[in-house]
């Protein structure tokens, strides 16, 4: 979802930012461009698709001296993905890029359209420039005419700037997209990037921008304001130069590496966590749930399914009652919020728009809020009271593998946690819980077997009308995650669905062309999910079943280990349902790790 980046020195502008913009590839997008000013001289380059088509575009450009660039990528939102929509968008004199949505840009549009300002673009982006402009023209110097724009805009942005007669300088705001600047000990140059990896091996330090800041770099420094127009200082923390685990180590996609390190992740997730009778959660204020009755879940795509996993835990284990939403619906249906209320918010990314704004609707009613995270310092993490991090590391496939993973885990880790405090398990189950979490990271060790497996019968789902993924109890959750990955990956129709649920409609859709994956845990209802999948049989759907147990009625069967617990079954059949749509997506040729239409962080609502 668009990403930035921006650079100020001596060093090869294009490179640097070109370099920036690779690592921003995961986030998503359809179009790329630059703009560097080396003196009073202007070079931009703009392309549609992917980074190759800008780099072939700038082969032949250099910087020598002294410049100051800005780049961005852009998964589109107002007009196409063409060149004359891609950023940095151009007025007289000066450049911008700009991440998030301008929400007042059609009046404002109207307003310098009618002042005769001439429109190449259909973004919402474009007003920026032109309303610098005008502000420049009006006679104010340079900031004030950057402050005076920022000040006329409503909603997110992440916002880069430079201009002629200012050619030392980049002028940045910051408002709900993220954004951070770097820097070194022993260099003037400056660094900006939508997240931490642009800057991995050039900053050392990074100040990570509040909403509301804005102000302007040079040689000499940082000026920061905050949105009260108050000087502040800029706070450096020391950026992490570990870039081991943001490459693919042999593996064809970051996906499937994704996929095979979930043991590791897994095992960090617990790390001084499970103690022999207890689970610790030294991150957590004591008393976060003092006076707490309810706990209410809220997420977008592969988090909402985590969430909806934790609800079942939840409720079972600490028998506290929870209810989970999707965060885009949540914000605008007007709901009760009680103080009684713990509000968690989940998130791989920490970025994503409407779950963060329903973060703030929490804390604007008074709730307290909690933040299950994949990214320390992430915006979510910021602002929640509490967060427990899931320590999965970078995750660059655009579908949720390991994040997933960890989530389930800290939230059954939780749940027990919770149920410590409200006594609801006996300390004799509890020990059990406890040895079963620590069985997680053997339990998704992808075998070679399994993998083989996986890519011979991956040929025989890449046709049909359909897939159903159908399971019961908190493997409904994991139905709906199995079909999410299918359908992002392979482009084919994947839903999940309760198995019960089966015959009140869906059914009439069954015939040899209907592939239903069957989850068939032996520890959690598998009588009643093995008669749902009789009755689909019988319709001549064709059925492919996970199970420990063999099920003569299947078309395909995976075995899956004898478990103890259904919970160690449902991290197993995880890895299978993620296997499978791996397998589907590379037999059909796709991006796996960069499907159409999607972004890795969804800052835009
Ligand atoms: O970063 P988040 O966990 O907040 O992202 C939420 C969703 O956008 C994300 O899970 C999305 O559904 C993934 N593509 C799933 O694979």
């Amino acid at each position: 979802m668009c990403g930035i980046v921006g650079y100020l020195g001596e060093g090869n502008s294009k490179e640097i930012l070109l370099h920036g913009l690779k690592e921003l590839e995961y986030r998503g997008y359809d179009s790329a461009g630059i703009a560097i000013l080396e003196g009073d001289n202007f070079s931009s380059f703009k392309a549609v698709g992917k980074l190759v088509n800008l780099e072939e575009k700038t082969k032949d450009f250099q910087t020598k001296g002294f410049s100051v660039g800005i780049g961005h990528t852009r998964w589109a939102t107002h007009g196409k993905p063409t060149e004359l929509n891609a950023h940095p968008h151009l007025g007289e004199s000066s450049y911008v890029v700009h991440n998030g949505i301008i929400e007042n840009y059609a009046e404002l549009k109207e307003e310098l359209l009618a002042e005769g300002v001439n429109f190449l673009s259909q973004t919402d982006t474009e007003v920026i420039v032109h309303l610098f402009e005008k502000n420049l023209k009006a006679g104010l110097q340079p900031f004030k005419a950057f402050e005076k724009t920022v000040q006329t805009l409503d909603g997110a942005y992440a916002i880069l700037l430079i201009t002629k007669g200012e050619e030392e300088t980049i002028f940045f705001a910051k408002n709900g997209s993220p954004m951070l600047v770097g820097i070194t000990q022993d260099s003037n140059e400056k660094f900006f990037a939508s997240s931490d990896t642009p800057l991995i091996g050039y900053a050392t330090e990074v100040n990570y921008f509040e909403d509301g800041d804005y102000g302007y770099v040079n040689k000499e420094g940082i000026v920061i304001f905050n949105e009260e127009g108050v000087k502040k200082e800029p706070s450096f923390k020391t950026l992490s130069q570990n870039k081991l685990s943001a490459q693919k180590d042999g593996y064809r996609f970051f996906m499937e590496k994704e996929i095979y390190e979930q043991t590791n992740v897994i095992s960090d997730t617990l790390l001084g966590r499970l103690h022999d009778e207890e689970v610790v959660f030294d991150e957590l204020p004591s008393d976060l749930f003092d006076g707490i009755n309810e706990i209410k879940l809220c997420a977008c795509g592969t988090s909402y399914h985590s969430a909806l996993s934790a609800s079942y835990l939840f409720e079972r284990y600490a028998r506290v009652k929870t209810s989970v939403e999707v965060a885009s619906e949540l914000r605008y249906r007007d709901p009760i919020l009680t103080t009684d209320t713990l509000f968690v918010a989940i998130s791989q990314s920490g970025e994503t728009a409407d779950t963060l704004e329903t973060l703030k609707m929490a804390k604007e009613a008074g709730l307290k809020t909690l933040v299950i995270c994949n990214v320390d310092n992430s915006s979510m993490v910021r602002l929640a009271d509490a967060s427990i991090l899931t320590r999965a590391g970078v995750e660059k496939g655009v579908a949720s593998t390991k994040a997933f993973a960890t989530q389930v885990t800290v939230f059954w880790m939780l749940s027990l946690y919770l149920s410590q405090k409200k006594q609801t398990l006996s300390n004799e189950e509890l020990k059990r819980q406890i040895c079963l979490l620590r069985e997680v990271p053997a339990a998704v060790v992808v075998t070679d077997e399994l993998h083989e497996k996986m890519k011979r019968l991956s040929k025989r789902y890449l046709h049909g009308h359909g897939f159903f993924f159908i399971g019961r109890d908190i493997f409904f959750p994991l139905a709906l995650e199995g079909a999410l990955k299918l359908k992002e990956i392979s482009y084919l129709h994947a839903e999940g669905y309760p198995s019960g649920e089966m015959k009140h409609g869906p059914i009439a859709l069954a015939d040899p062309e209907l592939f239903t994956i069957a989850l068939l845990p032996e520890h959690m209802l598998y009588d009643k999910a093995k008669s749902n999948v009789e009755e689909l049989s019988a319709r001549d759907a064709t059925i492919c079943a996970i199970s420990p147990l063999p099920f003569d009625k299947a078309d395909d069967y995976i075995a899956t280990k004898k478990q103890k617990d259904y919970m160690l079954e449902f991290f197993e059949m995880m890895v299978v349902v993620q296997l499978l749509s791996l397998e589907v997506s590379i037999r059909l040729g796709n991006d796996v790790d960069m499907p159409r239409n999607l972004a890795k962080s969804v800052t835009v609502e």
